[in-house]
């Protein structure tokens, strides 16, 4: 496959292991978004192809800072997560394939892993930041598990009209959607409870070129910089 002339792509997970669906039972509280709703892990790599395959290799672990031009909430911080525990490098790989990850480069990815809960005090606000691009070249959003709720419907919106949704969809466990950020917006609503609680479990990759890299110490000087601006 590949994304579609309007720019994404959805499709099917591999096959998860019980490791992969209970590493989500493990994650650690996200004291800096969110309204106390939210637990995470965050890894980056670096990516080459090389003999017929995308090599990853895992950075060292560094916060995670992103532009408030792309997250007004929680942007132009340092932001000190957990490193992931669990391998997703198989269902990362598969992602590379959908889109398809140009091979002639080097990329760097950040990956997140969330769960979002929402029960009778706690309003499952899955993006706080309302319409917005992530500031990459593409992201995959994949789907682990729905329990217990509704909602969390993802639409895309096209770069040029942030106002009209394209495509709206609400994703089962196993699917995922890639993306190109740079052509659309995207906006996932807030899950809501059948009963007392329930939770969403997702990962989130987003994929720059190595020369345009989500790390290091001028990464972070340029977007802590832009934040104070
Ligand atoms: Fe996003």
């Amino acid at each position: 496959m590949t994304l579609n002339a309007q720019g994404f792509q959805i499709f099917d997970l591999p096959e998860t292991g019980e490791d992969v669906l209970k590493s989500f039972d493990d994650l650690a509280f996200d004291e800096y978004i969110g309204n106390g709703n939210r637990w995470r892990r965050f890894s980056q790599y670096r990516l080459e192809h090389r003999d017929g395959d995308w090599e990853f290799e895992r950075l060292p672990h560094r916060p995670y800072v992103t532009y408030s031009k792309f997250n007004p909430i929680a942007g132009g911080i340092r932001r000190h997560y957990q490193p992931i525990e669990v391998d997703l490098v198989e269902h990362i790989r598969e992602a590379c394939a959908q889109i398809p990850l140009p091979e002639d480069d080097v990329w760097q990815i950040n990956v997140h892993q969330y769960r979002v809960i929402a029960n009778k005090e706690l309003q499952g606000v899955v993006v706080p930041e309302g319409v917005h691009q992530d500031g990459h070249e593409f992201v995959v959003i994949s789907v682990y598990n729905r329990a217990g709720i509704t909602g969390a419907e993802l639409t895309l919106r096209a770069a040029d009209d942030k106002e009209t949704p394209i495509f709206t969809a609400t994703l089962p466990a196993g699917q995922a959607i890639a993306f190109d950020d740079r052509a659309l917006w995207h906006y996932v609503t807030d899950i809501v409870p059948v009963e007392e609680e329930g939770h969403r479990d997702i990962t989130v990759v987003s994929f720059s070129r190595w020369n345009e890299r989500w790390y290091g110490d001028a990464f972070e000087e340029d977007a802590i910089g832009e934040g104070r601006g």
